[in-house]
C-alpha cells in the first residue's frame, strides 16, 4: 500500500493501515476532523494564520514556513535574498578557510542535516581541491561544553599555524552566528569565547556573519552588534519558528557555504507543498501521515515514534525530526486550555546500527511505538561485497550482493519482523539523496506536523514548556557571579 508522487517520493503505509492496525473505519470516524484539519492548513498557507497560535509574549504571530519554498519578490525567500546568499557563497569559496556555524535547536539541527547529506564525514579531512574549493565546516553553540570548545579553538589555531608555515598566508575563519532571538546563552557564550580566542590567535583572520530576526524596531542583541560592527546579516523572519527554519536563511546560509543546491532544495519543498494541497487523503502524504499517526496514538496507544533512516548520513535527520515532533506536539494544554498532555515521544535511530541496539525493544517491548523507516533507493556509490575469503563459508554467503542491497534487505527484514509481531511501522522512500528529495521530505514532515496540531487541537508552533527551565537558569547564572 503506497502513496507515490510523480517525483518518485513514496509513502508505504501498508504496515500502519489495515486489519489489526489503523483501519478504514477509524479513518471514516475521524474524517470530519481530518477535513477540518485540511481546511485549517489551507487557511494557514493562504493567510499565515493558525487559530490560537500566540508568540511567547502572548501576541498573535503568523505562521509562514509554507511560504518559504516559493521564491518571489513579496515572499520571505526572494530573488534579492537568494542573491545575498550567492554573495556569501562566492565569499566563502574565495576567502574562507573554515566556517563555524554557531547555533542550537532550530538554529543548528537542520544545518547539520544539510552538511551531513552533502558533505559526509570526511569533508574537513579532504583537500580544498577535493572539496571543490569550499571551506572546512565546524559546528559550535550546540552545547556549552568547555572541552569541545577548547578543542575547536586549538584545532583552528593549529590550522592557522600550518597555513602560515606552508602557505605563508592568514587562515580565514567565518563565524556564522545563527540565533533568531539573538541572545541564546548556548550560542552566544560559544560565540564570545571563540571570537575572543580567535581574534587573539596569531595568523587567524576572523569574519562574522549574523543570522537573526531582522526587526529593526526591536533589535535583537545580535542584530545590534552586527549593525555596530558592520557584520553582514541574514534573516530569520517573523513567522518562522526555529524548527521550521531550514528553508530560510538559517539553513540556506550554511548551504551557501558548502555548495549545496539551494534552488533544488526549495523546488523539492515546493513540489511537495503543491502535492499536499489536495484534500484527497490518499494523494496527500503530509495529511495521510498525520492522520494515521494521530489515530495510532489515540486509538492504539502508539505514542512513541522511532525515526529510523537507513544510512549513516541521515542520522542527523532523525535528530532534526526529534525537535520538530517534540517541540511542536508535546503540549500539556489544547487550544481551549484543557489539559491533554498530548504528543508522541520521538526517538532517533539509524539502520542498520540500531538494529543491534534498539530493535529488541521495538520488536518485543511495550506495544507503544511506530517505527518510521526512511530508505534511499539509489546510492551514488555502491560496492559489491566481495568473496575474498572463500574458505570461510559464512562470509562467502554474505558476498555477491552490493552494500545497498544488503542495507535494504536488512530494512525489509526489520519491517517484516515488526509487522509479524503487530508492531506498527511505515516507510518513506526517496529515489536518491539529492537536495531536491531532501527538501521534499523535510517539508512534508513539517507540514504533517501542522496537520497533526490541528487534529490534536494543540498549538504546534509555540514551545511554552522550554520557558520553565529558562526562568530558573537566569537567576542561577547571576548567582554564580557572586
Ligand atoms: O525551535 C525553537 O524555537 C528552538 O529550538 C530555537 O531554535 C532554539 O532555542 C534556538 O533559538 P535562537 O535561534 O533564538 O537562538
Amino acid at each position: 500500500m503506497e502513496l507515490k508522487l510523480a517525483s518518485g517520493f513514496a509513502f508505504d503505509y501498508g504496515n500502519l493501515f489495515g486489519e489489526g492496525k489503523v483501519t478504514a473505519a477509524d479513518l471514516e470516524e475521524y474524517a470530519p476532523a481530518i477535513q477540518q484539519a485540511h481546511a485549517a492548513v489551507t487557511h494557514m498557507r493562504q493567510t499565515g494564520l493558525v487559530r490560537g497560535h500566540l508568540s511567547k509574549d502572548g501576541a498573535p504571530e503568523p505562521v509562514l514556513f509554507s511560504q518559504l519554498p516559493y521564491v518571489s519578490p513579496e515572499h520571505l525567500n526572494s530573488p534579492a535574498s537568494l542573491a545575498h546568499l550567492e554573495e556569501l557563497s562566492r565569499w566563502a569559496r574565495d576567502e574562507a578557510d573554515a566556517v563555524v556555524s554557531l547555533g542550537i535547536g532550530g538554529s543548528y539541527l537542520g544545518n547539520k542535516v544539510l552538511f551531513d547529506v552533502h558533505c559526509g564525514e570526511f569533508w574537513n579531512l579532504q583537500t580544498r581541491e577535493q572539496r571543490d574549493g569550499w571551506p572546512e565546516i565546524y559546528f559550535s553553540g550546540n552545547n556549552i561544553d568547555p572541552r569541545r570548545t577548547s578543542d575547536l579553538i586549538c584545532h583552528l589555531a593549529h590550522k592557522a599555524q600550518v597555513a602560515k608555515t606552508h602557505a605563508k598566508r592568514p587562515f580565514t575563519v567565518l563565524l556564522l552566528v545563527i540565533s533568531k532571538s539573538g541572545g541564546t546563552l548556548d550560542t552566544m557564550s560559544n560565540f564570545m569565547v571563540l571570537y575572543e580566542a580567535l581574534t587573539q590567535t596569531k595568523n587567524v583572520r576572523v569574519q562574522v556573519a549574523a543570522v537573526t530576526d531582522p526587526d529593526e524596531e526591536h533589535l535583537t542583541l545580535l542584530k545590534k552588534l552586527a549593525m555596530e560592527k558592520g557584520w553582514p546579516t541574514y534573516r530569520v523572519p517573523d513567522g518562522i519558528g526555529g524548527r521550521f527554519s531550514v528553508f530560510c536563511d538559517v539553513g540556506l546560509t550554511l548551504a551557501a557555504c558548502i555548495g549545496f543546491d539551494i534552488p533544488e532544495f526549495l523546488r523539492g519543498a515546493r513540489e511537495m507543498d503543491e502535492a499536499c494541497q489536495t484534500e484527497n487523503i490518499w494523494q496527500n502524504p503530509a495529511m495521510l501521515n498525520a492522520a494515521l499517526k494521530f489515530i495510532a496514538g489515540e486509538k492504539y496507544g502508539r505514542d512513541l515514534e522511532v525515526m529510523m533512516p537507513y544510512g549513516d548520513y541521515l542520522k542527523s535527520l532523525s535528530e532534526w525530526y526529534i525537535q520538530l515532533l517534540a517541540e511542536s506536539l508535546g503540549k500539556q494544554y489544547d487550544r481551549e486550555g484543557r489539559e491533554v498532555c498530548y504528543g508522541r515521544t520521538p526517538l532517533a535511530a539509524v539502520g542498520t546500527t540500531d538494529m543491534h541496539a534498539q530493535t529488541q525493544q521495538h520488536q518485543e517491548g511495550k506495544l507503544n511505538k511506530i517505527v518510521q523507516f526512511i530508505r534511499v533507493e539509489q546510492w551514488p556509490e555502491d560496492r559489491m561485497i566481495p568473496n575474498v575469503f572463500p574458505e570461510a563459508a559464512p562470509l562467502a554467503a554474505i558476498s555477491g550482493v552490493t552494500m545497498a542491497q544488503a542495507l535494504e534487505a536488512a530494512r525489509q527484514s526489520n519491517a517484516e519482523a515488526l509487522t509479524a509481531n503487530h508492531r506498527f511501522n511505515a516507510l518513506f522512500s526517496l529515489p536518491e539523496l539529492s537536495a531536491y528529495h531532501l527538501g521534499a521530505l523535510m517539508y512534508m514532515l513539517s507540514l504533517s506536523i501542522a496537520y497533526e496540531g490541528e487534529l490534536a487541537d494543540v498549538d504546534a508552533f509555540n514551545q511554552p514548556g522550554v520557558e520553565a527551565y529558562k526562568k530558573l537558569m537566569g537567576p542561577r547564572l547571576a548567582a554564580l557571579k557572586h
